[in-house]
């Protein structure tokens, strides 16, 4: 049975697709199909479920997301797992779905074995015949393989023969009732309900369902049957730490919203406001952290590292030392030495993404003591590196897009400046400014309707502006598909602007009056080439510029808030524009909220 004891918190992480897997009383492919619907963003090229009853296991597995699958509901027992894709090794088709299965063995996986074309030669040589093209079914061959063994023994022989990452979850038709589990590098969590155990590759799948969860270790192995639970690190029996789940389901409701997107949108002043709530007491950490600097280096991936190039604004103007933001993926190989005294800061929503996880290793293993980690999910594999771990309040977020959790991290860093100025208060009016902001949405959406169907469409901005016109650009082409582009304007003219011709679609962003005169330049050089010039802006002056089609105003505010009020319409923009063209901005194609895999 489980007994609990205090051990250390979950380390390491890469992972793309989600796991959830189910041992109790209750129909085993319901509570499966539930937990993969919450996974959903973390990909939905395939999907399939295993299960297992008195007769065996049978298996439904298909391409698209979960609720696309026949037969699943069809599926009797209750033992299962189940599995939502993002694909890696091999296109994506119901043969590279899974779970996969050979000689009564069935797996899932998420992560990838560096090593499958030199196992899967060894295994064909052996006489295993494959399936799929993907480099997980080696995993389910090598248990078939190790038979003779008890299942969990066969899995710790698997994986010694793995490179690369995992999370494996395995059943066996051999001992029925029970799965097996281990990770390393690509998370996974056990949820405890009453007399019922999840598996799962995140906390908020397991919202309505489990009271506690303890996320494993890297080299965990966990035995989960219907009498209880057994924990081992490698092969010694430990008695991890549990956590209360907290119990959030609504995170996973549209809540009449046609969209997760456009919900979380509306909850970006919440987020904000729960972030500097939760950030209040991290003062004096932050002053120790920076105390003695020479250097601050910001670095993330996507949205989080259009964070990082704020933060780097921010800071350098307020601390006066060099600050520099790079992508986490370059950063991790560029051979850069990042000296003692540099504070590194990275940002992360998931506090998974693999190429952030993999460059903040790399710092720690070096004895690096300045590292700082913004992420939206407490005890998420990053924190295991981090010296000061700052939340966002963002909460739980569905959409594939980021939203609300990008305007929390330029709140976060807002924070920071603030904290370590020793200045106060004027970050107190943000929550109000935003629920504002969220009235420009019908205006928004006159935008978004000029912007659909367009070849190319550019964001322009300065100083704090730029990043905001970099997320502004992604958030858009990620989910209307259309060509864009964030621009610091005044580079335009150094050669895009070669793309610019009559009815391109330019918006300015211009909420910072240093350069606003500079800004305006860059608006009349596109306009004069025959753009449509849409400026966002809190400067009400501004509105009647010559060559403006439309104008956007923010509510009034400091230049230092400004940017985060603009989050919020260009937000609406990209949302508007895809459901405008019928996409679905909740899942965009190719896309997976948490990328983790380098
Ligand atoms: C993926 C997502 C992006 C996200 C990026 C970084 O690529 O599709 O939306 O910005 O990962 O994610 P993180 O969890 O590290 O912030």
């Amino acid at each position: 049975m489980f007994r609990t004891h205090q051990r250390s918190d979950f380390r390491g992480g890469i992972t793309v697709c989600g796991i959830f897997g189910y041992v109790g009383g209750k129909s085993a492919a319901k509570e499966i199909v539930q937990g993969l619907q919450a996974l959903t963003y973390r990909g939905y090229d395939s999907a399939g479920v295993a299960v297992q009853n008195d007769y065996g296991t049978q298996i439904k597995k298909g391409v698209g997301a979960i609720s696309e699958i026949a037969g699943v509901a069809s599926l009797r027992g209750k033992v299962g797992v189940g599995h939502t894709r993002w694909a890696t090794h091999g296109e994506v088709s119901v043969n590279n779905a899974h779970p996969f299965s050979y000689g009564g063995y069935t797996v899932v996986h998420n992560g990838i074995i560096e090593n499958y074309a030199e196992l899967k030669r060894e295994l064909t040589a052996k006489g295993y015949v494959f399936q799929s093209q993907t480099d997980s079914e080696v995993i389910v061959m090598l248990l078939h393989f190790y038979r003779e063994y008890p299942l969990l023994t066969a899995l710790r022989k698997t994986v010694e023969r793995l490179t690369g990452s995992y999370a494996i979850v395995a059943l066996s038709d051999r001992d029925k009732g029970s799965i097996v589990c281990t990770r390393k590098n690509s998370p996974l969590i056990i949820g405890l309900g009453k007399e019922e155990t999840f598996i799962s590759s995140d906390v908020p799948a397991l919202y309505g369902k489990a009271y506690q969860y303890t996320p494993l270790n890297e080299g965990d192995f966990v035995w989960v049957h219907m009498g209880g639970i057994s924990f081992y690190h490698g092969e010694t029996e430990v008695f991890p730490k549990l956590y209360s789940v907290n119990e959030n389901a609504s995170c996973h409701e549209k809540r009449g919203y046609a969209h997760f997107m456009r919900k979380e949108i509306g909850e970006v002043p919440n987020a904000v406001n729960n972030t500097l709530t939760l950030l209040r007491g991290q003062e004096i950490a932050l002053k120790r952290v920076f105390s003695n600097a020479t250097r601050v280096l910001l670095t993330g991936c996507g949205t989080a590292f259009h964070a990082a190039v704020f933060g780097k604004y921010l800071l350098s103007r307020a601390l006066k030392i060099p600050t520099q933001a790079e992508v986490a993926s370059e950063l991790r190989y560029s051979g850069e030495k990042v000296e003692k005294s540099c504070v590194c800061i990275a940002i992360t929503q998931s506090g998974e993404t693999a190429d952030t996880l993999r460059l903040l290793q790399s710092l720690k293993k070096q004895g690096h003591k300045k590292l700082i980690v913004i992420t939206n999910t407490p005890r998420s594999s990053v924190t295991a590196f981090a010296d000061i771990t700052l939340l966002t309040g963002a909460g739980p977020e569905i959409g594939v897009a980021a939203t609300k959790s990008f305007t929390s991290q330029l709140a976060a860093f807002t924070f920071i400046v603030q904290a370590l100025s020793g200045e106060r208060g004027e970050f107190i009016t943000l929550p109000k400014l935003l629920t504002k902001t969220l009235q420009l949405e019908s205006e928004t959406k006159e935008i978004a309707r000029e912007l659909q169907g367009q070849k190319s469409v550019f964001f322009l901005g300065r100083d704090l502006d730029y990043p905001l016109a970099l997320e502004g650009s992604l958030k858009l082409k990620e989910v209307s598909y259309l060509f864009s582009d964030g621009y610091a304007a005044g580079e335009l003219k150094h050669g895009t602007l070669a793309l610019i011709e009559k009815g391109t679609p330019v918006i300015v962003c211009l909420t910072q009056p240093r350069l606003a005169e500079k800004t305006l330049n860059a608006l009349h050089e596109v306009s004069c080439r025959g753009a449509k010039v849409f400026l966002i802006t809190q400067y009400e002056k501004y509105s009647g510029v010559l060559g403006v089609e439309k104008c956007l105003l923010l509510p009034p505010s400091s230049p230092h808030l400004a940017p985060l009020l603009l989050s919020v319409p260009l937000q609406f923009l990209a949302y508007h524009t895809a459901v405008l063209m019928g996409r679905n901005p909740d899942r965009p194609r190719n896309l997976a909220k948490s990328v983790t895999v380098e």
